[in-house]
């Protein structure tokens, strides 16, 4: 350190050396930021900035109106392996699992129940304002909005595309039914029958549904459970093959949770500018992550390539059935979409969110229910941790789901019908690929608190797989 060393840094490193020396034992609190204040004689913010950025490194964590404590220490599990083979592009055909998981409403539970719990305040607070958007309501029951959707609430999402480093304006949004209606639209505007679609793989199944769906062949890209869609291999792939539109989660994909470091999303555009490529943001976990949110690809977008698709229905609620699209150099063709499948999205309900979001219900929302999903995964990771069998698992910092590889042998597609039988569902790894692989995978969800029932649908799942 030396004479120029800012203040938070000199107790950043004081805090750390005393983390690192164990001063402090696993999940204990730290003192609060008052006592460390009058102990430094430092400002406020300043013991806030260190303490952020201690959290930032994984060795803090914040816990709600309790203060920071120190991160508990977990069993680190090796991280599943990426899939190295590409195959030629194919035609795609979704199992009928994939129907049968979404006809029980499981695709996030291992036991669900729709009526099982009381909603959070937050859920509450929500339904009041879509009520008073109702009571509201006079003639407009007999008007169609406009096909881009409500105003205000397209204004709340360009307000808050701004922290996420785009300077988007309402005009940029199309409302839609959910972030799968986004995603079709997207496709329709960007392919033709028959064109080739790079995806993840593993990756998003209801994704391959559209492309079975709108005739199109799919290529598979894999993607490491922790940085996401491989640059390089797509580089090699749109050298081979003519590839239309490339779908994509930069922020915490599904299944597993990775996160595309900027460099190679700057790559990623590069490569859509050099081969005319639609890239197509699957944005849905992106405010879901607890360490921080990452910018959108639109950040970084100079040549309007990105079709950006997201909804509320990952960190808000499924039920609302509302999301939405912005096309980039496809938007006016996407709005004509929409008005063409769909005429309009339901007023009151949009009135009802925007006005959610700008009393600032939304923030407070997502602020407890990403401390939750925090909590939530720290206790599945502790519970696969007494798992008796070898496994590999991914540790994501935002999403609703964990991957999780188990030794070559075990095919969870039979598990999934073993496990029904007890009324547990679960979602093997097949349905995240369309060339077999993935057999010997789960995804795991910690969207849900780990209630009595659900810790023992967990801890069934190694019994019934011995
Ligand atoms: C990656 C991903 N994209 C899109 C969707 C569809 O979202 P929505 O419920 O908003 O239609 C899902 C739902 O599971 C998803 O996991």
């Amino acid at each position: 350190m030396t004479m120029e060393t800012p203040r938070y840094q000199v107790l950043e490193e004081a805090l750390k050396q005393s983390i690192q020396s164990g001063r402090w034992h696993s999940g204990e609190r730290l003192p609060s930021i008052r006592v460390l204040c009058q102990r430094y004689g430092l400002s406020k913010i300043t013991v806030q900035h260190a303490l952020q950025r201690l959290e930032a490194q994984g060795l803090v964590e914040a816990r709600e109106r309790s203060g920071f404590f120190i991160t508990p220490s977990r069993r680190q599990f090796e991280s599943p392996k990426q899939a190295s083979r590409i195959d030629p592009p194919q035609v795609v055909s979704v199992s009928q699992v994939f129907q049968d998981i979404m006809t029980r409403s499981a695709a996030f539970d291992l036991l669900p129940n729709p009526h099982g719990a009381e909603p959070p305040p937050g859920i509450t607070q929500l339904n009041r304002c879509i009520g008073r958007a109702l009571r509201r309501q006079k003639g407009s029951f007999q008007y169609y909005d406009e096909p881009a959707g409500d105003g205000e609430l397209r204004h709340q999402l360009a307000l808050r595309s701004a922290r996420r480093g785009w300077n988007a304006d309402a005009d940029d949004f199309c409302i839609t039914s959910g972030c799968q209606q986004a995603l079709f639209l997207a496709l329709m505007a960007a392919c033709q029958s028959g064109d080739v679609v790079a995806v993840e793989a593993p990756g998003f199944y209801g994704v391959l549904q559209l492309i079975e769906q709108l005739q199109l062949k799919v290529v598979e890209i894999p993607a490491s459970p922790q940085t996401g869609m491989d640059i390089s291999a797509l580089e090699k792939t749109l050298e081979s093959w003519d590839v239309k539109a490339c779908v994509v989660s930069p922020s915490f994909a599904t299944p597993g949770g990775a996160i595309m470091p900027p460099d190679a999303r700057q790559r990623l555009l590069e490569l859509a500018d050099r081969h005319e490529l639609a890239v197509i943001e699957d944005d849905i976990y992106a405010e879901s992550g607890w360490l921080g949110v990452p910018d959108t690809l639109k950040a970084i977008d100079t040549s309007d390539r990105v079709i950006h698709c997201s909804s509320f229905s990952k960190v808000l609620s499924r039920d609302l059935r509302m999301g939405w699209v912005s096309g980039g150099r496809w938007h006016s063709k996407i709005r004509q979409l929409k008005l063409t499948s769909q005429l309009a999205s339901s007023r009151f309900l949009q009135e009802g969110v925007a006005e959610f979001i700008t009393e600032g219900g939304y923030t407070a929302f997502l602020r407890r229910y990403r401390q939750s999903l925090r909590l939530q995964r720290d206790q599945l990771l502790e519970l696969l941790g007494n798992w008796p069998v070898p496994l590999r698992a991914t540790t994501p910092r935002g999403g609703l789901t964990l991957w999780v590889e188990l030794p070559e042998e075990i095919d969870t597609l039979r598990l999934y019908s073993r496990t029904l039988a007890e009324g547990i569902v679960i979602t093997p790894g097949s349905l995240f690929s369309v060339s077999g692989r993935f057999g010997n995978c789960l995804r795991i969800s910690y969207a849900h608190p780990w209630t009595a029932d659900r810790t023992a649908a967990l801890e069934r799942l190694p019994e019934l797989i011995a």
